[in-house]
């Protein structure tokens, strides 16, 4: 069983790509369930097919696809939980409408969009689950969010034996505590203990190396070359394994036309930066089509270009690329570095990244990393290459 999530910033492609993946793995004979939580109905567009609603809807043989309904989900899951919460901020005077808007932290509705992953999966009638996922930065965050809810929700709700954990995460923003509040029915909790039970399972899924791959795609430009680096160093740091990066719409090269050449080499340039600041996980480039590209065909063909003979499920990099150990006060930053030459890199720090600028056979290669928020307050204090790996300590 196998779930691929794609992701990278707006525009990229992470549709396509995840539609073409969902292709080949069902003309591959895995039974396939594409799943995208976006608002608009992308997956339609993009088959080139009818509506495509909350139930999955059969597109070719072995691949079905279904658009999640947050409002649905969120009923499914939450309702109870949330007019719980609800009630509790509008007993203390808040607008009742207002109370719900508050009662929903951020992310919630990608959240119950992730929980039809787990349902996909636990029922057993799928071998692959292709998530399309909305923009990298946030993203990230609602995959860890089973995490947190989870440990965090049950430990309240163990801790303080009937009181809701949920209701708990409130408890700065609404001032209530279990001893001065009505405490919630029991249907409440146990709404909330299901719910709980199912965040931990998906949760156990995602982390899950052997089960979840999470694919970056990226466009050969500086700004979403970055946003897929900063979403792979999150991904790193909550445990989500990122197996391939995937720079589509490149432009041909060799165009005679010298606003085109130009754009090419530009392109080339960045998707050679991409292999060094990406490396070591492996990187396809998938090529500018002459026209929009979507419908079965095109996305099979799109699909073949980028996989090749491989199979897409494959899982085509394991391991960790940034590695944070927390050392005393201080933290030590471990990364895997294409150069073994002690003396031909630089590292500087600037503000919430650091540069690598290394040596190399046709000049300076410059890798921008972004920090993780827990180095703020630190500075960096020293750092070594050993056995390929660049060890950064930062102390605060
Ligand atoms: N390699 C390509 N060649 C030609 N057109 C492409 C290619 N990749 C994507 N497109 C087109 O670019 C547009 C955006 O692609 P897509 O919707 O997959 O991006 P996205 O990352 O999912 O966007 P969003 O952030 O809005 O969800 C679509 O019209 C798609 O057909
Ligand atoms: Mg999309």
């Amino acid at each position: 069983m196998r779930i691929i999530i794609y992701t990278g910033k707006g525009g990229t492609g992470k549709t396509v790509n995840s539609c073409s993946t969902a292709v080949n793995l069902a003309d591959s004979g895995y039974r396939t369930l594409i799943l995208s939580s976006d608002p608009a109905h992308t997956l339609s567009d993009a088959f080139m097919t009818d509506y495509i609603g909350n139930e999955p809807t059969k597109i070719i043989d072995n691949l079905f696809a279904l658009q999640v309904d947050p409002v649905t989900e969120i009923n499914k899951h939450f309702n109870s939980i949330l007019t719980y919460i609800a009630s509790v901020f509008f007993t203390k005077g808040v607008d009742e409408t207002l109370s719900y808007e508050i009662a929903m932290l951020p992310g919630m509705t990608q959240l119950f969009s992730l929980l039809k992953v787990e349902e996909a999966m636990n029922h057993g009638d799928y071998d692959a689950v292709v998530l399309d996922m909305p923009a990298s930065g946030e993203a990230l965050r609602y995959l860890y969010f089973p995490k947190l809810a989870g440990s965090i929700g049950k430990k309240l709700t163990g801790f303080t034996g009937v009181f809701s954990g949920f209701a708990k995460m409130f408890q700065p923003f609404s001032g209530f505590s279990p001893s001065s509040s009505t405490l919630p029915p029991a249907n409440v909790l146990q709404n909330e203990l299901d719910l709980l039970g199912r965040l931990e399972s998906l949760s156990g899924l995602i982390t899950d190396s052997s089960v979840t791959s999470l694919r970056l795609v990226a466009n050969p430009d500086t700004f979403s070359i970055e946003n897929a680096k900063r979403a792979l160093m999150s991904a790193n740091l909550y445990g989500i394994n990122v197996d391939l990066v995937i720079i589509n719409k490149i432009m041909p090269k060799g165009s005679p036309d010298s606003y085109f050449a130009k754009w090419s080499v530009f392109q080339n340039s960045k998707v050679e930066e991409a292999k060094s600041n990406f490396y070591p996980l492996p990187i396809r480039e998938a090529k500018l089509y002459d026209r929009e590209l979507r419908g079965i065909d095109m996305l099979r063909e799109n699909s073949k270009l980028i996989f090749e003979n491989n199979d897409p499920s494959n899982v085509f990099y394991n391991g960790k690329v940034f590695e944070f150990i927390r050392e005393g006060s201080g933290l030590r930053m471990k990364l895997k570095v294409p150069f073994t030459d002690k003396d031909s890199f630089e590292i500087i720090r600037y503000g919430d990244q650091i540069s690598i600028k290394v040596r190399g056979p046709t000049g300076y290669i410059i890798n921008v990393i972004p920090l993780p928020a827990a180095t703020i307050g630190m500075k960096l204090a020293g750092s070594k290459l050993v056995k390929g790996e660049l060890d950064i300590f930062f102390e605060r």
